[in-house]
């Protein structure tokens, strides 16, 4: 099987995917952005994150050669009202491009690390890398500790010293199969986790 068949296969199942709108910025000052969506949280003991980048095939992606080079990047979030943006950076420019302007978004200065965080962007997490692991040739994952999170007021609910995040308000996309799916994140339902004292009681059955 080839390697573009086995991405759409394994692409096209493993989904949902959330999405990190990384923006790293280079040794010599250029901004960059890029959505990937082999993302996810591995902890929060400490605060981890993590991304897959796959192979280019004349050079890294500009977002695996700035985190290579500077161990630092930003993971802002995607809400449904950011996609067309989110879209517009995911164009292979060459380094040199910042893809923030090419879609006419403003930055935030972080708090902790040098690239800057997406305006509009609901939540964003700074992060340093802790880990890089070499997955195939010209393909990384790369490991991040999360040093300071950043939620924009309006998604957050409850007890100002406690807050809880309200999903609506965020409305997150996912990354779905194919090229171009994306998923909403507003078809929910609940399901208890079960406790071990309640599955002792086993259900009457008819005699
Ligand atoms: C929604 C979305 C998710 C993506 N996820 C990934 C990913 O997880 N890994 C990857 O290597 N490329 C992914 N891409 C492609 C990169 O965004 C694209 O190659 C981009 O040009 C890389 O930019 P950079 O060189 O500035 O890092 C994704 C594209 C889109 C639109």
């Amino acid at each position: 099987m080839s390697g573009a068949d086995r991405y759409r296969l394994m692409a096209s199942t493993i989904m949902p995917r959330p999405i990190a709108w990384v923006v790293t910025r280079s040794l010599d000052g250029c901004i960059n952005a890029a959505p990937y969506s082999f993302f996810n949280m591995f902890g929060s003991d400490r605060p981890v994150v993590a991304l897959g980048v796959l192979a280019r095939p004349d050079a890294p992606k500009d977002t695996a050669a700035n985190i290579r080079a500077t161990g630092e990047f930003v993971v802002n979030l995607v809400p449904f009202g950011l996609v067309g943006a989110m879209n517009a950076t995911c164009v292979e420019a060459p380094p040199e491009v910042d893809e923030l302007d090419l879609a006419g978004l403003d930055t935030l200065p972080s708090v902790a690390i040098a690239p800057p965080r997406i305006a509009a962007s609901p939540v964003a997490f700074e992060c340093r890398r802790t880990h890089w692991l070499d997955t195939g040739p010209g393909q990384v994952m790369v490991v991040g500790e999360v040093l300071h999170a950043h939620y924009a007021q309006h998604v957050l609910t409850g007890d100002p010293e406690r807050p809880r995040v309200d999903p609506a308000a965020l409305d997150l996309v996912g990354r779905m199969h194919g090229a171009s799916a994306y998923t909403r994140t507003r078809d929910l339902f609940d399901l208890d986790r079960p406790l071990w004292r309640d599955a002792q009681i086993t259900p009457t059955t008819a005699s």
